[in-house]
């Protein structure tokens, strides 16, 4: 049987994620100026993964019987993440992105627990697979904002 919990982190970790395509889309082309140049090539490569994790949780929640939200289902958290005002507030954008990282980060965790917890070992890897991007991403986004302290 699927767990209630396990269905609604899928849902929930779907809709985190294609907020996550937005915003990063959003900053990856508001973003002005030499030093952005290379925080915007990190996130283009970023929505690619993180559209690739929406998929494979999407399809996720197919093989439960469940299935992936629409837009009027969708509601939105990553407010730190917006485009800044300023198009050269590059650290504004990274912290936004730590941020919006560790958040997945956390939602992954409790997903690995809740699916092991319903011994349901496919979400569980998944959810393992899906937090080791998390991590590199907050590391990479890390290691920007070393930079920027500077
Ligand atoms: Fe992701
Ligand atoms: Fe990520």
């Amino acid at each position: 049987m699927t767990s209630q919990q396990v269905t609604d982190l899928l849902q929930k970790a779907y809709g985190d994620e294609i907020e996550t395509v937005m915003n990063y889309l959003s900053n990856s082309i508001v973003l002005d100026g030499v030093r952005a140049e290379e925080i915007k090539e990190s996130l283009q490569q970023d929505i690619q993964e993180e559209l690739n994790h929406a998929e494979l949780l999407g399809n996720r929640l197919k093989q439960l019987d469940e299935r992936p939200p629409g837009s009027a289902a969708f509601e939105a958290h990553q407010m730190s993440l917006q485009p800044p005002e300023d198009s050269t507030d590059v650290l504004s954008v990274i912290d936004g992105v730590i941020e919006a990282e560790e958040d997945a980060i956390s939602t992954y965790r409790a997903l690995i627990d809740a699916a092991e917890e319903a011994e349901d070992h496919v979400t569980e890897d998944l959810a393992v697979q899906i937090l080791g991007d998390e991590e590199a991403h907050r590391t990479e986004f890390r290691g920007f904002r070393k930079e920027y302290e500077k």
